[in-house]
């Protein structure tokens, strides 16, 4: 890790929790809750591999409505009055993680770049990094919108190292979700996993350098000055 500039973070799931819009809701969607959330994410993650594949993309909000309306047509909420418009509303403010702004500063202080790459279209990602007060903790906000391709797709991580004029072995990549650091590994990053569930580990094909449980311990894992060579 002593080569590394900049720390590019994923977004959902990493820095920004995707289970509080529903959380926040928990009495209106009641005993399907939990099963209600993970059902939204799991269909929006797939549709964004399926519509990368078909060569018909539209951007990660169009997809989260979509993959939010099949999730209350399956446990029948959907003719819950307002449901869909309060969970919408909630997702344009999603919690941060408690440690996401220290790690970030920490970072950030220590001359590592900061930025985020993240397959939410901007005006997404612009609202829920206000909520969570991270926007003043980025260098950049990287948007897969710009490419209309979603990650794990290899050019993705290329666009980020072009934006940031880094290598790939100048990058630690950060993120909780296994099938991004997959395909960020296997470009050439430097990946380091978020399991904060103590997940088991796959795609044991792609390297991954590191697994912490909380992003607080990101920190200790990078040497406590950039390189200047
Ligand atoms: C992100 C999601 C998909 O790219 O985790 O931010």
């Amino acid at each position: 890790m002593d080569s590394i500039r900049a720390c590019i973070f994923d977004a959902y799931g990493t820095l920004l929790d995707v289970h509080s819009a529903v959380m926040r809701n928990a009495e209106a969607t009641g005993e399907h809750a939990e099963a209600l959330s993970t059902l939204w994410r799991l269909r929006q993650l797939e549709y964004s591999w399926t519509r990368t594949l078909m060569g018909k993309y539209v951007d990660f909000w169009q997809i989260t409505v979509d993959a939010l309306d099949f999730a209350l047509k399956t446990y029948q909420l959907e003719t819950q009055g307002g449901l869909k418009e309060r969970l919408l509303d909630a997702y344009l403010e999603l919690g941060a993680y408690h440690d996401a702004a220290e790690t970030l500063k920490s970072l950030r202080d220590r001359g590592y770049v900061t930025a985020i790459l993240s397959n939410g279209n901007d005006a997404m990602l612009q609202g829920a990094l206000k909520a969570g007060n991270l926007t003043d903790c980025l260098d950049a906000c990287l948007s897969v919108d710009e490419l209309k391709i979603y990650k794990p797709d290899p050019r993705v991580y290329q666009f980020a190292c072009d934006r940031l004029s880094v290598t790939p072995g100048e990058v630690c990549f950060v993120s909780s979700n296994a099938w991004d650091l997959a395909g960020a590994g296997a470009f050439g990053f430097n990946t380091v996993r978020i399991n904060r569930q103590s997940a088991p580990l796959e795609y044991d094909f792609s390297p991954l350098k590191h697994q912490v449980k909380a992003l607080s311990e990101l920190p200790a894992l990078l040497p406590s000055s950039v390189s200047k060579s």
